[in-house]
């Protein structure tokens, strides 16, 4: 199938009551432009706050200097603005839609008067447990309320949250527990997923060994499965929550007060802890979500990222509830019970919004649209989404099977450092067109760099790294313990800029493309993750001497993960150490970090100073070994014929 990508594709009938209209759009966001404070001065006040702020914007990127404010004496409380502001006119209605794993349990509807006696109550609790204010909180949960309610228990006490990804190793668990210095890890005893269960609470006390003895734990009983008990350090947060008090007055909080860490790959090293601010954050997930969505009041908005991704943060938690919208967290897979599940779930709930990945979109095209067709989307609205460019293929396949045609396509590209939609079209405003990211959000400034010079490249129809000029209030602050790292790695390369590590074009319309990460960064289903991690783990291992990992093409995940593995001496390759070697990884990262593809290396392709040339591994692991270009600096150039001859990926 070939498919006109070019043009634009039109905005369906049904649109004209949208929030920004397409005269709009043009307007509002050349005054975002030219005068940021006077469009953030008044979006600010989309927030409740308990000391309105005097500034708007103080921001410098200046290499040396970076400094990142908005609102700055703004005082306010971020569990306020998702809870308590909205008690008045919508306790009964429905904060979080809960839908458990198993099809058979019954979904749960938590009404915002709910919301706030759970909240209020979890904060009780944190604070009996010496949680203070700027004290980290470390959150590995499943996709089930209480993560919500922990996130906002936190925020409301000024604590720090940092979630991990319940998919991730205890040896991830710990090295996030022991950057961000946490106090406390909140933790379930099990985790159901696609009927299969994660050993959470034991995966925590695997980490625990590897931390202070003074970190306590609280464990959600979710399953009520028989987990270990250690007294005096682990508490039973759910029957705790039963004695404490109701109320939990809000700690006010200063605009720029640390709302959350979230860790996240980059191109070396350990993974950066990524600081979020109270307000600029929270106001930016609030208006994106509003605007990007076209959420009205009562919508059901569903979107089904985990929270333990910036994603979920955002757009599962923050951006909604601070919208007093109704937001649906599912606890399931795609794929179970059978392929029709997200569907099942749409038709259920009545779900408006719907935003997923590109992965997932793939996975449920294979297979076939009869798993849509059964069920009734007559209430889908606007769809999204996120977490890698989407190829035009599942762009259509979304459009047509699960749109009918009738529901804009929202693409919708931003990073865990950008806390919001950065390039994204609108439904009602901007005319999608399949693969394109489209244009910037309202304060967005992109810009396309040439790569090696830095030359701003004017005009339209040109190709680039994509850097953003200006600071807009979602963005990150700084790396958790270490601003230098911030700099360097964001405003370092391209003086001025933010450098984003993705690669673009911008067309002809003046719409932007992402080509992928032009660092070391690959993305595997939606997931990001440094090779340098991967690698580390691998020569973790006692049998390993060296390893280089890159990424491929991977027709379902977007990109597989491709190691490159050379043993020790004496040690010989088999399926076996193959085996182990996956397993390894699954055990020092999560299963998400596991290698698609090990090929034995008994040589990397090397500079004479010693430096791995990964261009080359890149090329043979996509198969695409006739393009080297210049092999001559090797400084053994036979190694590269021996890697082809063995490859793993061939078409
Ligand atoms: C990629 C996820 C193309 C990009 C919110 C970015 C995308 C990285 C898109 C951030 C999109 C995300 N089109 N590429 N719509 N959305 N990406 O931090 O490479 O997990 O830099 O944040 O995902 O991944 P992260």
């Amino acid at each position: 199938m070939t498919i006109e990508t070019s043009g634009k594709h039109p905005i369906p009938p049904g649109f004209g009551d949208a929030l920004v209209q397409p005269g709009d759009y043009a307007r509002m966001y050349a005054e975002s432009i030219s005068d940021p404070d006077g469009f953030w001065g008044r979006e600010g006040r989309r927030l409740d706050w308990i000391h309105p702020y005097s500034r708007v914007k103080n921001t410098d990127f200046a290499m040396g200097q970076v400094s990142v404010k908005w609102f700055e004496d703004g005082i306010l409380n971020a569990s306020v603005n998702c809870i308590d502001r909205h008690l008045p006119g919508r306790a009964n209605q429905a904060a979080i839609i809960f839908e458990p794993d198993d099809p058979d349990q019954p979904a749960r509807h938590i009404t915002y008067a709910e919301l706030s006696e759970k909240v209020n109550r979890f904060a009780n609790v944190l604070l009996s447990q010496g949680v203070m204010r700027g004290d980290r909180v470390v959150i590995y949960l499943p996709m089930i309320p209480e993560a919500a309610y922990a996130m906002l228990a936190c925020a409301r006490i000024g604590a720090i949250h940092s979630i991990v990804f319940a998919g991730f190793s205890p040896d991830a668990l710990a090295n996030r527990i022991n950057d961000s210095g946490a106090k406390l890890v909140i933790t379930a005893d099990t985790a159901p997923r696609g009927g299969r269960k994660t050993a959470l609470k034991s995966n925590t006390d695997a980490a625990l060994l590897h931390c202070s003895d003074r970190v306590r734990c609280l464990v959600v009983r979710h399953t009520g499965d028989q987990t270990s008990w250690i007294d005096g350090r682990d508490v039973d947060v759910l029957a705790m929550m039963e004695q404490v008090s109701p109320d939990c007055p809000p700690r006010p909080m200063n605009a720029e007060d640390p709302l959350f860490i979230l860790y996240t790959s980059g191109s070396t090293g350990k993974p950066k802890g990524v600081v979020h601010s109270t307000a600029g954050y929270l106001l930016y997930a609030a208006m994106t979500h509003q605007y990007v969505f076209d959420y009205k009041d009562g919508d059901i908005f569903w979107c089904t990222a985990d929270v333990g991704w910036v994603t979920g943060h955002s757009y599962i938690v923050y951006g909604p509830l601070a919208n007093g919208a109704t937001t649906l967290m599912f606890e399931g897979v795609p794929t179970w019970p059978d392929a029709g599940r997200f569907w099942a779930v749409c038709e259920k709930h009545g779900v408006n919004q719907f935003y997923t990945a590109p992965t997932a979109i793939r996975a449920l095209m294979g297979q076939g649209p009869e798993w849509v067709e059964k069920h009734d989307l007559s209430s889908l609205r606007v769809l999204g989404t996120v977490g890698e460019p989407i190829n035009p293929e599942a762009w259509v396949w979304y459009d047509r099977h699960v749109g009918k045609g009738r529901c804009p396509i929202v693409d919708t590209w931003w990073q865990t450092e950008t806390g919001g939609h950065m390039i994204t079209s609108l439904p009602g405003a901007i005319e999608a067109k399949p693969g394109s990211a489209t244009l910037p959000f309202f304060g967005v400034r992109p810009v396309v760099l040439d790569a090696s010079s830095g030359a701003v490249q004017e005009g339209d129809g040109v190709e680039g790294v994509l850097c953003i000029a200006d600071s807009w209030p979602g963005q990150m602050r700084t790396v958790w313990g270490d601003h230098q790292r911030f700099m360097e790695t964001y405003f370092q390369q391209y003086p001025g800029y933010y450098f984003t590590g993705d690669g673009c074009r911008r067309d002809e319309d003046g719409y932007y493309w992402i080509t992928g990460r032009v660092d070391d960064v690959i993305n595997v289903s939606g997931h990001r993750m440094g090779t340098a991690e991967v690698e580390s783990a691998l020569v973790a291992h006692e049998k390993v001497a060296e390893a280089a990992v890159v990424g491929y093409p991977h027709p379902l995940k977007g990109q597989g993960i491709y190691a490159y593995v050379t043993l020790m001496n004496g040690v010989e390759p088999s399926d076996e150490l193959r085996a182990d070697l996956e397993k390894w990884v699954r055990t020092e990262i999560g299963p998400i970090a596991k290698p698609d593809l090990i090929q034995w290396a008994p040589g990397l392709p090397k500079t004479r100073s010693g430096k791995i040339m990964r261009r080359i591994l890149r090329k043979i692991a996509e198969d695409d070994f006739g393009a080297l270009g210049d092999i001559s600096t090797l400084a053994d150039p036979g190694v590269v014929d021996q890697l082809i001859e063995n490859r793993m990926n061939r078409h």
